[in-house]
């Protein structure tokens, strides 16, 4: 499969949300990535349903919300009321895993599990064959701009090999410090969607990043 890019809105500029979602709607973009972090789980807060909504009326691609919240099954209901249509929640948030993704999944939305730099792939062991997809964080989650955590290679590797392992469909998704420079390795260990925020929405041209992006030959 071709690899996937998934622009991260929080570098996106927010007093002119319209002409960068016209931007990525003209884009390669295959999806659009919306941080939600509630300032308790991550040490910042973004936006909220209120915000998705207004961003649902903007672009018919993907929405690919990613929660950085603690007790996630407070909202699943909500986030999909305002449009997503894939879903993500941290692993180290979610007591009831299981339970969770199969809400997510019931309510028709792609269901993601999320894990930290410090998680082990290798806990996903019963239920990676249940979700849609896996995102990695490749920072500490909670800000744009950090620098890539290189540890992240083996653990895409890994999680490749137990997903094949459990005959599982899951995508690896990567999230943080993803840039043109590292990420034909990203794609080479086996990830199959690239956020990406600073290194497209700081570049002089956007839409021609994300082009590069997207047309990387490995
Ligand atoms: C970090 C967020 C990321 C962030 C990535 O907590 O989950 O999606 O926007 O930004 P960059 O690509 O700038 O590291
Ligand atoms: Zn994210």
């Amino acid at each position: 499969m071709a690899h996937l890019i998934a622009p991260s809105l929080l570098s996106a500029d927010f007093s002119n949300l319209k002409a960068e979602l016209d931007m990525l709607n003209q884009s390669d973009a295959d999806w659009i990535h919306v941080d939600v972090m509630d300032g308790k789980f991550v040490p910042n807060i973004s936006f909220g349903q209120p915000i998705i909504r207004q961003i649902r009326q903007l672009t018919t691609k993907p929405l690919d919300v990613h929660l950085m919240i603690v007790e996630p099954e407070r909202y699943i209901q909500d986030f999909k009321n305002c449009g997503a249509d894939l879903l993500s929640i941290h692993y180290e948030a979610s007591i009831h895993l299981h339970r969770n993704i199969n809400h997510i999944k019931t309510l028709g939305m792609k269901a993601g599990v999320v894990l930290n730099p410090h998680t082990n792939v290798m806990l996903l062991d019963d239920i990676i064959a249940e979700v849609d997809f896996v995102l990695l964080m490749s920072v500490n989650p909670g800000f744009g701009g950090q620098k890539f955590i290189e540890n992240t290679f083996q653990k895409i590797s890994k999680l490749k090999e137990l997903i094949l392992k459990k005959s599982g469909k899951a995508l690896i998704e990567v999230d943080g410090g993803v840039t043109l420079q590292n990420a034909p390795s990203l794609i080479k260990h086996g990830a199959d969607v690239l956020v990406a925020g600073n290194t497209i929405f700081s570049s002089s041209n956007p839409a021609k990043t994300i082009s590069e992006l997207k047309s990387l030959i490995i």
